[in-house]
């Protein structure tokens, strides 16, 4: 297949490298050859790819001629030493070690954050430690706190996770333990993924619009739970709200 590439792996018999052969397999990655590259102590015994026996490869300039992707993970030093002389080669190197994390001329490119720095390299990407990739999610909980004060409240702020088989609906908030069952919840994030659920997942364009509706009519009639209060407004409970946004929906059929 003419979309498959020719990729390495430097560093194949370690912890790092063994993991990527795995990530390569089960995302069923296009590899159209796969080259395998350790230590000297290692060149001549095999990793396994695919089911099959890899022979551990010398690195020197030939042996990465045709490869386009070279995943290296042997340490700092070694990427320090032959990334350059890979993407001369021709490839380009994704390093896994800390070598060109502060390089101000690689881009240091982090999953799900700031995939089009890719697009600026030079012939190397680097990437960050594995224990700063989960905290990207962390990093999510703080600007979603942040972006919160936009809308007023994390109580108004759906959510949809779109592109997988099946999309997630959800308030930001996620389920919020500490409140539950005291009646100071906000619904209306709850009920505005709803009306994402019928727009995005069943496409009922109408329906979504008319939740929408129902939930300002109830605001501009002054109708508040507890974390969007204010003086003048009519202070209410989430069984309340949600009460006052069906009757509002209804009222439109
Ligand atoms: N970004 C991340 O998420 C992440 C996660 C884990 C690790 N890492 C980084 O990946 C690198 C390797 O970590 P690891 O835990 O996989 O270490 P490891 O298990 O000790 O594996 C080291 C690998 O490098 C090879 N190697 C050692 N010296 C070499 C040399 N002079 N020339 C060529 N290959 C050589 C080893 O080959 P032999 O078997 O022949 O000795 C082995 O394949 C480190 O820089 C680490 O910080 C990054």
């Amino acid at each position: 297949m003419a979309s498959e590439l020719c990729i390495a792996v430097v560093g194949a018999t370690g912890a790092a490298g063994q993991t990527t052969l795995r990530i390569l397999e089960e995302r069923k990655f296009p590899v159209r050859e796969l080259r395998a590259f350790a230590s000297e102590r290692s060149v001549g015994k095999t990793v396994t790819f695919r089911g099959e026996p890899i022979t551990i490869r010398r690195i020197e300039p030939t042996a990465f001629k045709g490869v386009e992707i070279a995943f290296c993970s042997a340490g700092s030093a070694q990427s320090k030493e032959y990334a350059p002389m890979i993407v001369k080669a021709g490839a380009t190197v994704i390093d896994k070690s800390n070598a060109f994390r502060m390089d101000p001329d690689v881009p240091l490119v982090i999953p799900e954050i700031n995939a089009h720095a890719a697009r600026r390299h030079r012939g190397i990407l680097a990437c960050p430690n594995c224990t700063t990739i989960v905290t990207e999610n962390t990093f999510g909980d703080i600007l979603s706190d942040e972006a919160a004060i936009l809308a007023g409240s994390m109580g108004m702020l759906p959510s949809a996770s779109l592109g997988g088989a099946v999309g997630l609906y959800e308030p930001v908030h996620g389920t919020a333990p500490d409140i539950a069952g005291k009646g100071i919840a906000n619904p209306i994030a709850a009920i505005l993924s709803a009306a994402m659920l019928l727009r995005y997942a069943l496409g009922l364009e109408k329906d979504a619009e008319r939740v929408e509706r129902a939930v300002l009519r109830v605001l501009e009639e002054g109708h508040r739970t507890a974390d969007i209060a204010q003086a003048g407004t009519n202070a209410v409970g989430t069984r309340e709200m949600a009460d006052l946004i069906v009757r509002a929906l209804e009222a439109q059929y």
